[in-house]
């Protein structure tokens, strides 16, 4: 923890709460993101991972708390500022998400279209497309419709997606879920050059230990709606908590 005093936080929750009817799902979980790194977020199958990360990106609204990127409460923007903001985050659904009845350049033109301002300093759509798919190695499928690619490559043109607009900061909610071990690395392996080339500070949701032990700067536990542990992977590890130790055990 102490060497992240000197980093820069870019992204904070701060007692962040939400509920669906008498589901208590998140009862005040506290998040901080430093520049550059790759936070990993575990927590069970229906703890509220999904909620938090959509509630960090304006999809469902939390019940209360505080949600500041680089420094900005995003609850008091108004939507031109929120929509600016917008291009600075890429998120990766959980799944592909990809329009089944556009071809792969028309799913990444997509967020191009919805953003014309921030292109404009770039060098053309067509450019801009190529680059995103040669970053996950798919050049060559951009004229196929998204049922003719296996789901390892669906899953890779959904991350050039999310990676189109240059985003600063970048979510992935579950992105091994449903793929198989190879296909997994692959993917892991994909997210890692990202951080690397991009120097992108990003938040990943899994609940796989081999993703996360590979890929994580360092790791939250999502456990009872609240950021129960934290550290790095090792630290978590050796912790003597049951609750703790119940996400290595299997
Ligand atoms: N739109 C919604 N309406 C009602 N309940 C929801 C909604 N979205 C999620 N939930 C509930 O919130 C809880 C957490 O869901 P989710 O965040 O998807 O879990 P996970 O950690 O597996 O991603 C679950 O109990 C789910 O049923
Ligand atoms: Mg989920």
């Amino acid at each position: 923890m102490e060497e992240n005093n000197s980093k820069k936080v870019v992204l904070e929750l701060k007692n962040i709460t939400k509920s669906f009817g008498d589901n208590q799902v998140l009862k005040g979980f506290n998040l901080k993101l430093f520049e550059g790194e790759n936070l990993t977020i575990m927590g069970k199958s229906g703890s509220g991972k999904s909620v938090m990360v959509k509630c960090l990106v304006g999809l469902i609204q939390a019940d209360g708390g505080s949600i500041t990127i680089n420094g900005e409460d995003i609850t008091k923007m108004g939507q031109k500022e929120l929509d600016i903001l917008r291009t600075e985050i890429g998120f990766l659904f959980q799944g592909s998400a990809l329009y089944d009845s556009m071809t792969v350049r028309e799913n990444l033109e997509f967020p191009l279209r919805r953003h014309k301002d921030k292109i404009k300093n770039f060098t053309g759509t067509e450019v801009l497309v190529k680059e995103a798919l040669d970053d996950v190695g798919l050049g060559k499928t951009i004229d196929l419709m998204p049922s003719e690619l296996s789901g390892g490559m669906q899953r890779r043109v959904a991350l050039a997606r999310a990676l189109i607009l240059k985003p600063k900061i970048l979510m992935y909610d579950e992105p091994t879920t449903g793929l198989d071990p190879i296909t997994s690395k692959e993917i892991i392996e994909l997210l890692r050059n990202i951080q690397l080339k991009y120097k992108t500070s990003s938040i990943i949701i899994t609940h796989d230990v081999d993703c996360a032990r590979v890929i994580s700067n360092r790791m939250i536990l999502l456990v009872d709606g609240i950021n129960y542990a934290e550290g790095t992977y090792e630290e978590l590890l050796k912790s003597e908590d049951p609750q703790v130790q119940a996400f290595f055990k299997n």
